[in-house]
Order: C-alpha cells, then structure tokens, then sequence
C-alpha cells in the first residue's frame, strides 16, 4: 500500500467506523433535494448519503426511507429539524424503527429528545454551528457532531469554518467530528483530516450531483455562479430578526432586502407593530427552496447554496464526486509524505 493511502486510512479510520462506510464523506441533508435517488447514490459510492426530514409529512418521510433502503443496503442518516413542526412525529418514528443514524440540525436539540435516543441502539449526529455548542452537546450525550461553519449553504451558523475547526478540531477528541461548511475537494478534505476530523459533509456540490433532482435550472444557476455571489441574508433592524440564509442574489432576496427596508419604515410611523412586521417578513419565504430547487424559479425562488458554489464546475455522478475527492486527498497525501518524509 502507499504511504498516501496508509495515511489517508488511518486519518480517517475512526470516520469510516462510525459511519460503517467506505469514506465518511457526508452528503449533507438537503430539504427537498436530499431525497432516495440522492441519499442512496451517495451511500452506493461508499458516502453516507442523509435523508432530509425538514418540514416533510411523517408518510412522505416513512416513504422516503422505505424507498431509500429499496435502492441501497449501505448505512444512511435521517435528518431532523428539531424546530419543525412535525419533528416530534418524525424522531417517534425514527425511533420506533430503530433507524441506525439520527442527525439532529435547527438550533439546540431538546435535552428530552437526546434522552429517547440514547435509550434506543441509534447513533446521534449533532450539528453545532460554535465552540460552545459543541461542548454542550458532547455533554448532553451526541455520538458525533457535525461541525458547520457560514461558508456553508442554506440555514448558518455565526462562525466560518477555518475558525470551528481550530477550536474544535484539535481538542475535543471524545466523539468523532465532521467538518462542513465550504468543503468541494479532497485536497481541503486531507488537511481537516490532519487537524482532527472524522470526515466531512458536503452540501452544494452533491446539489448538482447527477443523481440530484433539482430542476436543471438550479442547477445550471450553481455552476454558473462565483463563490462571491452566495451570501447571506441581510438584516437591518434588530426588530426584525432574520435567520441567516446563504444563498445566490437574485430577484428573490432583493425584494425581501425592499420588504425589510419598508417595514421598518411602517414600525418607525407606528403603522404596524413589531410583531405585525416579523409575521409579515417571515411569510415572505415560505416554499422558497422548493420553488428555486423543484421548480426551477431561479429568479425568484430561495437559491440555497455555500461558497463552495466557486468550485463546482459541473454536474457529475455522486461516485465521481467521491472518486475525485479520493484521489485529491491521496494526492495531498502524497506531497505531505514526500515534504514531511522526503
Ligand atoms: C439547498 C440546500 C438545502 C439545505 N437544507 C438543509 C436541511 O434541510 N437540513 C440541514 O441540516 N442542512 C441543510 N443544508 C446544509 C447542508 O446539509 C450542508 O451542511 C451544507 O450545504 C454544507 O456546506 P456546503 O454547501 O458548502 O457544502 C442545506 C444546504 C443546501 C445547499
């Protein structure tokens, strides 16, 4: 074996037996995208592809789980948004099925919910956007956390994640740690793999994956786009609290950009109260995702996606994804050992 590959293996040994895979790549759970085509294509290369659960009815999740181990006997996750409004139905039934791999995202898991899972054999992946979250949560009894930083596409965190993974990475070794957040190749894969990483997950670049069914609109937007053109939601007034968002300008966020700003107006003449307001703004994006991801809206639809947009290029197959990001690291791998052994 070369030494690369004796590297890369041991590096990412405690990822791959958590995982009980391959390559502990995670495809990160999309709402709407992360569904059976793509989850068990994931799996299939050797990944851990992650079911998402977001605001699904509990008979389109059971299905989507039932689907994804029709096409795969590999492991997979299931997702859930601990603040969605069906998430007390969705861990019952994840429990009650015993599924193997419950990822908790959405803000801070209820302790009561992290209890059900430890009574059951499920492992527990937490998400943990800071330091202090993180600590907590390993604490409250997470198996392994997913740490993501605000590269990263869709619903972020505070803190980017060259910053999390310093924090992070190099001290707390008691649960194994997956890194997200502005990840495409397997040359930055190796080096979080060399502070201390698990493995990693990855967002954006499995949403133009060939197995992905988003409208080929979306994704034709995500390769087009620059790293620069992802960003996050504005907010203007701390009256009006907006959850931070990455994703593409377009029509979309410039009209909620003028909503914010005439609100604001409307609060300050007293013509509408705070909560009026908040109410108001939040409507703005529901269905947003599914109208830019489903329907191919690209204009005026919730273009979710990190940074890591720069460095999607094309649409290819979930295993190409994964092939290409081994061979990378090996290549990493490769001049590390030759610089470091000679
Ligand atoms: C379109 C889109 C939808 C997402 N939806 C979810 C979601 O429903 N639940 C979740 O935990 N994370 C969600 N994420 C975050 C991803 O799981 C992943 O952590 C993130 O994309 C990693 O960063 P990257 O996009 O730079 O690879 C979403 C990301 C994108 C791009």
């Amino acid at each position: 074996m070369e030494r690369s590959e004796q590297l890369l293996n041991t590096l990412w040994k405690r990822g791959r037996e958590f995982l009980g895979v391959e390559y502990p790549i995670l495809g990160g759970a999309m709402s709407w995208l992360s569904e059976s085509n793509l989850v068990s294509a994931i799996s299939n290369a050797g990944g851990f592809g992650v079911i998402a659960g977001g605001n699904m009815p509990l008979e389109l999740l059971k299905q989507e789980i039932d689907k994804t181990h029709d096409k795969t006997d590999k492991p997979f996750g299931v997702n859930l948004i601990t603040i969605a409004p069906n998430f007390k139905k969705h861990l019952d039934f994840v429990l009650e099925t015993e599924h193997p791999y419950i990822v908790f995202a959405g803000g801070l898991p209820p302790r009561d919910a992290i209890a059900k899972v430890k009574q059951t054999s499920s492992k527990l992946i937490c998400f943990a956007p800071n330091v202090n979250i993180a600590k907590m949560l390993v604490r409250g009894g997470a198996d392994a956390l997913v740490i993501e930083g605000s590269e990263a596409g869709g619903h972020i965190g505070p803190v980017s994640t060259s910053v999390l993974a310093e924090q992070i990475l190099p001290t707390l070794r008691k649960i194994p740690v997956f890194v997200a957040g502005g990840i495409a190749t397997g040359r930055l894969m190796m080096h979080f793999l060399m502070m201390g990483a698990a493995g990693v997950q990855l967002g954006t670049r499995f949403a133009v994956s060939t197995e992905s069914i988003a409208h080929p609109n979306f994704k034709q937007a995500l390769i087009r786009a620059k790293a620069k053109d992802a960003v996050p939601t504005s907010q203007f007034d701390p009256r009006l609290p907006v959850i931070p968002v990455r994703s593409l300008i377009n029509g979309g966020t410039r009209e909620f950009n003028t909503l914010q700003l005439g609100l604001i107006q409307q609060i300050e003449r007293s013509v509408m109260s705070v909560r009026e307001a908040v109410e108001e703004l939040e409507k703005f994006w529901i269905g947003g995702l599914k109208k830019a991801a489903i329907d191919g809206d690209v204009e005026q639809g919730s273009m979710m996606a990190g940074q890591s947009v720069g460095l999607v290029t094309k649409e290819e197959s979930a295993a190409d994804i994964i092939a290409g990001m081994v061979k990378d690291a090996l290549g990493e791998a490769d001049k590390i050992m030759k610089f470091t052994c000679g």
